[in-house]
């Protein structure tokens, strides 16, 4: 059974409150029971951990924290993915599969978004799919050979 974490960045604790136009009205606890019962309906053969920190520091360590423990990483680094080093050089120290995730569709947004320091060392890219993001991402971590 894989063993993968879904990583939630800045500011998306505040999700179903924070800009509902931007990110729906959906709060962070609903959105990680989706996730928790799409796994089962789908019968995936995983075992989730949920975990956010408004913190760079914080989500470094307990990137590393999943060095020999965790099969892959689903990562929404919020606005860190735009600006962090430190977070995109915590992802290739542990070299674990990790896919970037995004609610929004940060190419469509402003000229900073666009921009992700962390996409070279993951696997994948997924924006603008909302919650459905973090399924497709699911995915593609169970897809990966080990
Ligand atoms: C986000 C997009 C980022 O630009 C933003 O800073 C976030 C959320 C998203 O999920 O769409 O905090 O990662």
């Amino acid at each position: 059974m894989k063993k993968i974490l879904i990583m939630n960045g800045p500011n998306l604790n505040m999700l179903g409150i924070r800009e509902p136009g931007v990110y729906g009205s959906m709060s962070l606890g609903d959105m990680n029971d989706f996730i928790q019962a799409q796994a089962k309906e789908q019968a995936y053969n995983v075992e989730l951990e949920f975990f956010q920190s408004n913190h760079e520091g914080v989500m470094i360590d307990k990137l590393h924290e999943c060095y020999g423990r965790k099969d892959g990483i689903v990562l929404n680094a919020g606005a860190y993915t735009h600006y962090s080093y430190a977070i995109r050089d915590a992802i290739s120290s542990i070299g674990i599969p990790c896919v970037e995730v995004h609610l929004s569709d940060i190419h469509a947004r402003e000229g900073f978004r666009h921009v992700s320091v962390i996409q070279e060392v993951c696997l994948a890219q997924i924006c603008g799919m909302g919650v459905k993001g973090y399924i497709e991402a699911l995915k593609i971590l169970l897809e990966e050979e080990k």
